[in-house]
């Protein structure tokens, strides 16, 4: 009993040598642990007198109260004396973390796959890593032609296979068109393909890796106004109700007959030459390739060219966000510099 009034005044005193937390845990352990001075007291119980056990746990119990009090009252000093020691001014407001955002061509993708899920195409992917004959010879491209140099593509060491050919990093989306014929099987096809596409290039508007978007579409009685019309909606949505479409004649192998499309031009608004305009030069600005599919493309696709017919197009999505404006160098797409980056 007699200690037990000492033990207050003990811890009193050892309190003011405690300069830290640390300490002071050191100091919580010896006298409120589980073997630590009070509870060794309690233990005593036994050996006292029953008469008089209910007063000494009492005393024990006031005892330890008041300690912890002394303890608690101490930390809460120790605290305080922390925080003003390393300025800390809860005040002050955060700082943020960075916020992330997607890329650029990943809000191009998500823009384009939602402007035509609306008129029911339906979104797909097929392989970068492709063979000969998807990219070239299903498309009615020749083994001599131009396109299959290893100057306009990327082959890869890789064993031939006997009917579909090399290796290869698919130069244009267009190789998904027979696989998505074959995927469907009857038309009718209504499909866009938005991919990354590989070529030899690297010039301010050229990066050896870049994107496309195919749309292909394959039913009954299809004709040329359908894919003008698809244009048009697309190039309306995209960049405004203000501008034109045109089709404009051209040859590629896999479409007959086939065009390049071109959008009027947003600075000078179509008027080209008249006023000199020097982001176009003709009032229109080039865009995309586009045709109705060749009869020979069909056949490798397993349809019947007699009975289905269809039109396909492709855009480059980098050329898209330059005739949309913000682009100025499409290399600053790729090059990963966030400050670039990190404004859109
Ligand atoms: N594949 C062509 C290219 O990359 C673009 C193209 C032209 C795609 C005409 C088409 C098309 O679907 O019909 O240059």
């Amino acid at each position: 009993m007699e200690n037990l009034t000492n033990v207050v005044s003990q811890v009193k005193k050892n309190l003011q040598k405690v300069s830290d937390l640390e300490k002071l845990e050191e100091l919580t352990i010896r006298y409120l642990g589980r073997h630590g001075l009070i509870n060794e007291t309690l233990q005593k119980i036994k050996e006292i007198d029953p008469g008089k056990r209910r007063e000494f746990g009492q005393k024990i119990n006031a005892v330890k109260e008041e300690i912890n009090k002394l303890f608690l009252i101490k930390k809460n000093q120790l605290i305080k004396n922390d925080e003003a020691l390393t300025d800390f001014d809860n005040t002050l407001p955060g700082r943020p973390y960075p916020k992330g955002s997607l890329h650029m061509i990943s809000y191009a993708t998500e823009e384009i796959s939602a402007i035509f899920s609306k008129i029911g195409f339906i979104r797909m992917t097929y392989p970068e890593i492709e063979r000969e004959y998807f990219s070239f010879d299903s498309l009615n491209m020749p083994p001599d032609h131009p396109g299959r140099d290893d100057f306009e593509t990327f082959f890869l060491k890789a064993q031939k296979d006997p009917q579909l050919g090399k290796m290869i990093l698919s130069p244009h989306t267009s190789s998904g068109q027979v696989r998505e014929m074959w995927r469907v099987g009857t038309p009718p096809i209504r499909m866009i393909s938005i991919g990354k596409c590989y070529r030899p290039n690297w010039d301010t508007t050229h990066t050896p890796m870049f994107h496309q978007f195919e749309s292909l579409c394959v039913d009954r009685s299809i004709n040329i106004t359908h894919l003008k019309g698809t244009i048009d909606y697309f190039v309306k949505q995209y960049f405004g109700e203000d501008r034109e479409a045109r089709l404009r004649p051209h040859h590629f192998q896999f479409t007959e007959p086939s065009f390049e499309v071109d959008i009027t031009c947003g600075v000078c608004h179509g008027r080209g030459d008249g006023v000199k305009c020097r982001v176009c030069k003709s009032g229109w600005l080039e865009l995309a390739g586009a045709g109705m599919v060749h009869p020979n493309v069909l056949k490798h696709g397993k349809i019947n060219a007699n009975e289905y017919n269809g039109w396909a197009f492709a855009f480059g999505i980098e050329r898209l966000l330059m005739v949309r404006g913000g682009l100025k160098n499409m290399r600053d797409l790729y090059t990963g510099d966030i400050r670039f980056l990190e404004q859109f």
